[in-house]
């Protein structure tokens, strides 16, 4: 049994706060609510309290309980805290760091995991504000669900709608996950090393310059966090990207492919290798100098990198299965098929990047395998994630 504080905000999803109390509580944990000032407008204290079989707190004025019980305890007694619905003045609130009322007030006094679950307007959702709140809260270690899509309240359609209440109760218990003992690590992934690529790298040009890609390595890191949520051992070897790490992994950062080559060469052997990173094909000769501004532009020597990949595929400590992406803009299923035999893969995960997907939130994904090609609906990134961490289950315990 686990302890979460809910963090209930005012937006039209709070009735859905209820649905997640009661699916918390039969999923055996305690939940102890806090209901933010607008949340009231949506959901009553009764509600919450009658589902939860806890007091449900609202205020920071309320003496008794901070004479019984102060802030600081009430975030601390929890193992996750959880807002949801985080509507976009409680994110705006949280990235600030601002503390007046009770639910930010323990945001901040909190030194437990935090997951938010947004919930808002498609045009507050895409507003560069938002968005730059959210990337703030991400960076500062908050687990920041990805909203759904779909038809809105206010009659809007697109990403901006509260997680269905099974998706955050699940992403709840894979933020968990973290605090358990490795003894008590379960799934049908246990006993197995799975090494995942993820990010970007970055080809130095002189010493304060780089070629780089757009990777954001989230969709990398869900699926090394989905792997290690079935109770894999994962080793991420992450490109330069400032994510935080998924519970349950081993990171090793690097910079440059070659430095990404020789961490996974060092992290064999294992199951199972799923090569999200967008490796640079290229290095740069590179300048010990930094390049000063001269007559000529400087030209830039390109070398082939190693392909990992292509490596790892065909390396004498071949794991059983070995999977590749394949970001493409065109002929997507052609390219990746010549992809994945080309490169000796078991299966290619072929991304359409025609749209906004490098950096986004959700992607299309086919999967190539010699059997044939599998489509999946356009998804959020780790809901991809978790699909392919259970085909990678299924397919590793098959053998
Ligand atoms: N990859 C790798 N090492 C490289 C380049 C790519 O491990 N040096 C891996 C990626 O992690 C990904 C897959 O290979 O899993 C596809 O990479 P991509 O760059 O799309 O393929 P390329 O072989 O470069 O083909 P093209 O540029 O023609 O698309």
């Amino acid at each position: 049994m686990k302890r979460i504080l809910l963090i209930v905000g005012g937006g039209i999803a709070a009735y859905k706060a209820s649905d997640l109390v009661r699916l918390l509580r039969k999923r055996g944990h305690a939940v102890r609510c806090v209901l933010t000032e607008a949340g009231h407008h949506f959901v009553t204290p009764m509600t919450l309290a009658a589902l939860s079989e806890d007091k449900v707190y609202t205020t920071l004025w309320d003496l008794k309980d901070e004479a019984e019980m102060g802030h600081i305890q009430l975030s601390r007694q929890a193992d996750l805290i959880v807002v949801a619905p985080a509507t976009a003045d409680l994110i705006a609130r949280m990235a600030a760091g601002l503390a007046n009322d009770l639910a930010t007030t323990l945001l901040l006094a909190t030194d437990k995991p935090v997951l938010a679950a947004p919930a808002m307007n498609v045009r507050m959702w895409t507003h560069p504000a938002t968005q730059r709140n959210v990337a703030q809260l991400r960076a500062d270690g908050i687990t920041v669900m990805a909203p759904d899509e779909g038809p809105m309240a206010c009659g809007e359609f697109g990403p901006g709608r509260l997680p269905e209440p099974e998706a955050i109760a699940d992403a709840i218990e894979q933020a968990l996950g973290e605090g358990a003992a490795p003894d008590m690590v379960s799934g049908p992934l246990v006993g197995r090393h799975v090494l995942v690529t993820a990010g970007p790298t970055h080809e130095p040009i002189d010493p304060v310059r780089y070629i780089a890609n757009r990777s954001s390595g989230r969709q990398g890191f869900a699926i090394a966090g989905a792997l290690a949520a079935l109770g894999a051992r994962v080793t991420l070897i992450a490109g330069p990207v400032t994510l935080p790490t998924p519970p349950g992994t081993t990171r090793v950062d690097v910079e440059t492919a070659r430095e990404m080559a020789a961490a996974v060469d060092a992290a064999l052997p294992a199951d199972a290798a799923v090569m999200v990173a967008a490796v640079a094909d290229w290095r740069v000769d590179a300048a010990g100098l930094k390049i000063k501004k001269g007559m000529a532009a400087p030209t830039l020597n390109l070398s082939e990198n190693p392909d990992i990949l292509a490596t790892v595929a065909q390396g004498a400590r071949r794991p059983a299965l070995v999977v590749g992406f394949a970001a493409e803009t065109d002929h997507v299923i052609e390219h990746a098929t010549a992809k994945l035999a080309r490169k000796r893969a078991d299966w290619i995960v072929a991304n359409d990047v025609s749209g906004d997907v490098m950096g986004g939130d959700s992607n299309t994904v086919h999967i190539v395998t010699a059997h044939g090609v599998e489509s999946w609906e356009r998804l959020d990134k780790t809901e991809v994630a978790r699909r392919l961490a259970g085909k990678i289950a299924e397919a590793l315990t098959a053998r």
